[in-house]
C-alpha cells in the first residue's frame, strides 16, 4: 500500500500521520507500525491532520495506512492505566463531524479501533481482502469509541451485535453484503479512489444520525450465553449493540464508554490481556532473540498417523514442501490421504480455495524410502509412542540427513535424550510436541535435549511461529509442562471416582467451571490408549506417585477405549453418536468400590473443582520449581491453548492467584488426606 514520502530533514521526529494535499483532495495517511494500532501520536496525529484539512478547504479526505494492513486495534499497552488526552471517542466524532467528508481507504485487517474509524468517515472502500471485526470480547472487553452504537446504524442490529459479541472478522465481501462497504476492489487502492471520488455520491448522513430498527436477539442471546462458557464480555457486548435501538447515539455511546472502561478493570480482561502480552514473550524466549534461525523448507515426516498427517497438514498450509515417510507404500498412500482429506475439508469449508489446496497437493510426497529426507531442513517423527520405534527412526534419519538439519520428536512423554543418545550430531535433536489436531491447535510445546544447540533452538521457534503456532519451551519430565498437569488433574479425578464421585458429575463440575469438556469427556474424545500405555510404562518404571486406580485400565480392558475405538464405547456410550452416560459404568465403578472395600463419599460439584484445581496447581508449581517451564504465564499459556482451560479464567496460575491461595491450600489438605503418600506439596503447599 502507499507508504509517504521520507519526512523533510529539518523535522526531528518520524510523524506517524502524515498530510498529502493534491487537486483539494487530501491524503491522509497512518504510519505507525507494525499494525497501525490507535495509540495516543495517532490520535493526536488525526487531530492534527483534521485541522489541516479542514484549513485547507479540502473537497474530500482519504485515510490510508502505510504497511501491511488498516489500523488494526486499539493500543492495548494503554488499558493499564487511565486513557491520555485526546481520547478517541472524541477523534472519532470530529471526524464524523469534519466538513471535509473523510474516505477510508482499507487493507488488511480492520478490527477495533480500526473498524471504530472507519465507521465514523463518510464512505468505507477496501480491497478485496480486508477483513473487518470488533475482536474487543477476546480481550474480556467491549468496544469504547462508538462502536457498537455505529455499527448498528450501518449494518442493522443483529449482525452487528454478532460481531461485537463474538469478535469473530468477516470477510470484505460478507461486509460489503451486510452494507457496511461503499466499494470493493482488487489491485490498486489509488486507482480505486481516484475513480470513486470522480463519482463521489452525495454524502451520506452521518452515521450517528441514523436510526437502527430493534430486533429480536434472544436467539443470539442463548447461542452467545452458549459459547461464551462464562465470558461475560459477549453478552455485554450484545446487550450494548442492543441499546443502539433504543437510544440517541450520545447516549448510547456514554454507555459504552463507561462499560468499556469498568471492563478494563475487570478480572476477565486483565487475565485476557496477560495471555495476550505473555503469548509474545513466551513464543520469542529471551536467550534465543539474537540468534539467528535456519531457513526451513523442505520437512520430512515420519508417520503419517492422526499425528503426522496433522503436521503435514500445518506445514503445507504454511508454504513448506512435505515429505511422508511411512513404514510401507501402503501406508504411505494412507498417510496422504489423511493429508488430503484436511486439504478437502479446508477447500469445503470455505477456508481456502481450489488455488491453495492445489498448491498444498503439489508440494506433498509420501513413500517408504528414508532417502527422499536427504534435503529436509527438518524431520518430525511421529511414529508409535514407544522409545524404541522412535530410537530406530532417528537412527534411519541421521544416516541420510545433513548434519545441521533438524531431527525432533512429537512423543507426547518419552524422554527425546534417550531417543537420540549417541546419534551423531547431538546439537540438532530435540522434542516438538504438536497437540491434536494438529492443524489446529495452535500450541506446540519445544522440548530442548541436554545437547540442543541454541540454533536448534531458535530455528525450531522460528519454524513453529510460521506455522502459526504458539510454541512454549518446556524442560524434560513425564509429559512435560502440559501432560504432565493432565496426569495430575486426571489421578486426582479418578481418585474421587474410586472414593464415590461419578465420573459424570466431575465432567459436569469442570465444565460449570469454564472447561469446554471434563477428564472423562476428553479422554473419550483422544482415546484411552496413550495414557494406558503410559500409565503401565510409568508403574513398570516405578515412578508411578503413590496410590493407583485401575478402573480406567479395566475400561480398556474390555475394549472401550473411547468415541474412535471399535466398540465406540469409553467413560460414555457413542453408538448413539453422542455420548451418553452409560448405566453400566455406573454399576463396573460400584462394583469395584465395593471390591476394594470403599465406602462411598459424596463430593460437591465446589468440592470436586476445588480438589482437582488443587492438584493442578500443585503440579503446576512443582513445574516451576523444578525449572520445567520458565514462568507462570508459560503454564497458563499451555493449559489455555493445550487443554481448553478458559483463556478468561487466565489459566491455572492467574486463576489460583484470583481464588486466593489459601483456600487452595485446604483444598490441597483435602486432596493429601485423601490419598495419603500420593502428593509431592510444592513449595506453597507444604506445611
Ligand atoms: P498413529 O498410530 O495415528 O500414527 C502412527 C503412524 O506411524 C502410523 O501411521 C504408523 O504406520 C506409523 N509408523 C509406525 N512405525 C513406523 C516406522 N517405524 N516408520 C514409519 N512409520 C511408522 O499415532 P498418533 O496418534 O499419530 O501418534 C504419533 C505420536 O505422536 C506418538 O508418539 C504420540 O504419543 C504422539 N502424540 C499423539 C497425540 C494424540 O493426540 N494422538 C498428541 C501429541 C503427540
Amino acid at each position: 500500500m502507499t507508504t509517504p514520502s521520507a519526512p523533510p530533514a529539518s523535522q526531528p521526529e518520524k510523524r506517524v500521520v502524515t498530510v498529502a494535499i493534491e487537486n483539494g483532495h487530501a491524503l491522509v495517511t497512518i504510519d505507525n507500525p507494525p499494525v497501525n494500532a490507535l495509540g495516543v501520536s495517532v490520535r493526536k496525529g488525526l487531530m492534527d491532520a483534521l485541522a489541516e484539512v479542514n484549513d485547507a478547504g479540502c473537497t474530500s479526505a482519504a485515510l490510508v495506512c502505510a504497511g501491511k494492513t488498516f489500523v488494526a486495534g486499539g493500543d492495548i499497552s494503554e488499558f493499564a492505566g487511565p486513557p491520555p488526552l485526546p481520547h478517541l471517542p472524541d477523534v472519532l466524532d470530529a471526524i464524523e463531524a469534519s466538513e471535509t467528508p473523510f474516505i477510508a481507504v482499507m487493507h488488511g485487517t480492520v478490527l477495533g479501533g480500526g473498524l471504530e474509524l472507519a465507521l465514523a468517515c463518510a464512505w468505507r472502500l477496501a480491497d478485496a481482502n480486508t477483513r473487518f471485526g470488533l475482536p474487543e470480547v477476546n480481550l474480556g472487553l467491549i468496544p469504547g469509541a462508538g462502536g457498537t452504537q455505529r455499527l448498528p446504524r450501518v449494518i442493522g442490529l443483529e449482525p452487528a451485535a454478532r460481531m461485537a459479541a463474538s469478535g469473530k472478522p468477516v470477510s470484505a465481501k460478507a461486509f460489503e453484503e451486510m452494507g457496511g462497504l461503499d466499494l470493493v476492489f482488487s489491485g490498486d487502492p489509488m486507482a480505486a479512489l481516484a475513480s470513486f471520488r470522480d463519482a463521489l455520491p452525495a454524502r451520506p448522513a452521518k452515521t450517528s444520525t441514523r436510526s437502527v430498527t430493534d430486533a429480536d436477539l434472544t436467539a443470539l442471546k442463548a447461542e452467545i450465553a452458549k459459547s461464551a462458557k462464562g465470558a461475560e464480555a459477549p453478552l455485554i457486548a450484545l446487550e450494548t449493540t442492543a441499546l443502539a435501538a433504543r437510544l440517541p447515539f450520545a447516549e448510547g455511546q456514554a454507555i459504552e464508554r463507561q462499560t468499556h472502561l469498568d471492563l478494563r478493570q475487570s478480572a476477565q480482561s486483565r487475565a485476557l490481556r496477560r495471555l495476550f502480552f505473555a503469548n509474545r514473550a513466551v513464543t520469542r524466549p529471551e536467550r534465543l532473540r539474537d540468534i539467528e534461525a535456519a531457513k526451513i523448507e523442505h520437512v520430512a515426516i515420519v508417520g503419517g498417523g492422526l499425528m503426522g498427517a496433522g503436521i503435514a497438514a500445518a506445514c503445507l498450509a504454511a508454504g513448506h514442501r512435505v515429505t511422508i515417510i511411512e513404514r510401507d507404500s501402503a501406508s504411505a498412500e494412507a498417510g496422504r490421504g489423511r493429508v488430503e482429506a484436511i486439504i478437502a475439508k479446508d477447500l469445503a469449508s470455505g477456508r481456502i480455495g481450489e488455488d491453495k489446496a492445489e498448491a498444498r497437493r503439489a508440494k506433498l510426497e509420501a513413500g517408504d524410502s528414508y532417502a527422499a529426507a536427504f534435503d529436509a531442513d527438518i524431520a518430525i517423527e511421529a511414529v508409535f509412542e514407544d522409545a524404541d520405534v522412535k530410537r530406530a527412526v532417528f537412527t534411519e534419519l541421521v544416516a541420510v540427513m545433513r548434519e545441521d538439519a533438524l531431527v525432533a520428536t512429537n512423543t507426547s512423554y518419552l524422554d527425546p535424550n534417550l531417543i537420540s543418545r549417541g546419534l551423531p550430531g547431538q546439537g540438532r535433536f530435540l522434542g516438538l510436541h504438536f497437540f491434536s489436531p494438529a492443524n489446529i491447535m495452535k500450541l506446540v510445546e519445544v522440548v530442548g535435549t541436554d545437547a540442543s544447540s541454541a540454533e536448534t533452538m531458535a530455528t525450531a521457534f522460528a519454524f513453529a511461529r510460521g506455522l502459526g503456532k504458539i510454541p512454549v519451551e518446556t524442560g524434560v519430565c513425564d509429559g512435560f509442562i502440559g501432560n504432565r498437569i493432565l496426569s495430575a488433574y486426571r489421578r486426582q479425578a479418578d481418585y474421587m471416582v474410586a472414593d464415590g464421585a461419578s465420573p459424570y458429575a466431575v465432567d459436569a463440575a469442570m465444565r460449570s467451571l469454564g472447561m469446554p469438556m471434563g477428564p472423562y469427556e476428553l479422554q473419550d474424545l483422544t482415546g484411552l490408549q496413550i495414557s494406558w500405555a503410559n500409565r503401565k510404562r510409568q508403574r513398570a518404571a516405578g515412578t508411578w506417585p503413590g496410590r493407583y486406580v485401575d478402573i480406567a485400565d479395566r475400561l480398556c480392558e474390555m475394549g472401550r477405549q473411547g468415541r474412535g475405538s471399535a466398540a465406540k464405547k469409553g467413560w460414555y456410550d457413542h453408538t448413539a453418536g453422542k455420548g451418553a452416560p452409560d448405566p453400566e459404568i455406573e454399576a463396573m465403578v460400584a462394583a469395584w468400590r465395593e471390591e476394594q472395600g470403599v465406602t462411598p463419599k459424596t463430593f460437591s460439584n465446589e468440592e470436586i473443582v476445588m480438589r482437582i484445581m488443587a492438584a493442578i496447581v500443585n503440579e503446576a508449581n512443582l513445574i516451576l520449581e523444578e525449572g520445567i517451564a520458565s514462568s507462570d504465564t508459560a503454564v497458563d499459556i499451555v493449559w489455555t491453548e493445550g487443554y481448553g482451560f478458559p483463556k478468561h479464567l487466565g489459566g491455572p496460575m492467574f486463576w489460583a492467584e484470583e481464588t486466593g491461595i489459601d483456600r487452595l491450600r485446604e483444598a490441597f489438605a483435602d486432596v493429601a488426606a485423601q490419598s495419603p503418600g500420593s502428593w509431592k506439596p510444592a513449595g506453597v503447599f507444604k506445611g
